[in-house]
C-alpha cells in the first residue's frame, strides 16, 4: 500500500473522510501519519482515536521553517510516504519540504481556484456575491494557492446561504473529492504537461 501522510491544523473533518474512505476498502493507499502544528486542534484527538501515529509539532517552537520542515522531511523518508496531502493545514509549504516531495504535496481549497485563494475562501465568495464557488484539489508549487489545478468541483450559492451554510455543503463535496483524487493519484491515472493536469481515466 502506498504510504500518505495528511497535515491538517483543525477540525480535521477531511482527516476523518480519508481514514473512513481507507476503513471501508475505497482509498488506494494507507494513512500511515498525521501532521499537525496545533497541538489542541481536533483532528490531533480523531488520529488518536483512529490509531493514526501523530507528529505535533509548535512552528514557534524552531527557529525557521526550514527547521521544522528538516525534522517533519526526515519523519517522512524514514515512514517511505508517496504522497502528502494537505487537508486545512493554514500554513504555506516551504522549499525544504518542497523540494524533497517534488509534485507529491496536494492541497485541499474551498473555492473555485484561481478564485478566492488563501484565508477565508468561503466568506470571500460570499461577500463577492458569486452564484457558483466550490473547491479545488492542486499540487503545491511555492505560491499561495497557485499550483496547477489536479480536479474541481461546483458548489452553488444561494441567497440565504451564510458561511456556516455555504461551510457545510463545501465540506460535503471535499470528504468525497479529496479521497477520489488521492486515488487518481495513486493510481498513477495523472499526468502534467506544463501546468496542465490530465486525467487518464482508463
Ligand atoms: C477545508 O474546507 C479546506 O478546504 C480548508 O480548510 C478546511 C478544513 O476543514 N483549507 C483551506 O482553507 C486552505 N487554505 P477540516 O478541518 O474539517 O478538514
Amino acid at each position: 500500500m502506498k504510504k500518505i501522510a495528511v497535515f491538517a491544523s483543525g477540525n480535521g473533518s477531511n482527516f476523518q473522510s480519508l481514514v473512513d474512505a481507507e476503513k471501508a476498502g475505497r482509498l488506494v493507499g494507507h494513512i500511515q501519519v498525521l501532521i499537525s502544528d496545533k497541538p489542541d486542534a481536533y483532528v490531533n484527538v480523531r488520529a488518536k482515536k483512529e490509531n493514526v501515529p501523530v507528529f505535533s509539532f509548535e512552528p514557534k517552537q524552531y527557529t525557521s521553517k526550514a527547521d521544522y520542515e528538516t525534522v517533519i522531511v526526515e519523519i517522512l523518508k524514514e515512514m517511505e510516504i508517496e504522497l502528502i496531502v494537505l487537508a486545512g493545514y493554514m500554513r504555506l509549504i516551504g522549499p525544504t519540504l518542497l523540494k524533497s516531495f517534488p509534485y507529491k504535496i496536494i492541497n485541499l481549497h474551498p473555492s473555485l481556484l484561481p478564485a478566492f485563494p488563501g484565508l477565508n475562501a468561503i466568506g470571500q465568495a460570499i461577500e463577492y456575491g458569486v452564484k457558483f464557488t466550490g473547491v479545488t484539489v492542486h499540487f503545491v508549487d511555492e505560491g499561495m494557492d497557485t499550483g496547477p489545478i489536479i480536479t474541481q468541483r461546483t458548489v452553488a450559492v444561494t441567497g440565504d446561504d451564510d458561511v456556516d451554510t455555504l461551510s457545510e455543503k463545501i465540506h460535503q463535496v471535499e470528504h468525497q473529492l479529496l479521497p477520489e483524487t488521492v486515488n487518481l493519484i495513486l493510481a498513477n491515472k495523472i499526468s502534467i504537461n506544463k501546468r496542465r493536469v490530465l486525467i487518464n481515466e482508463n
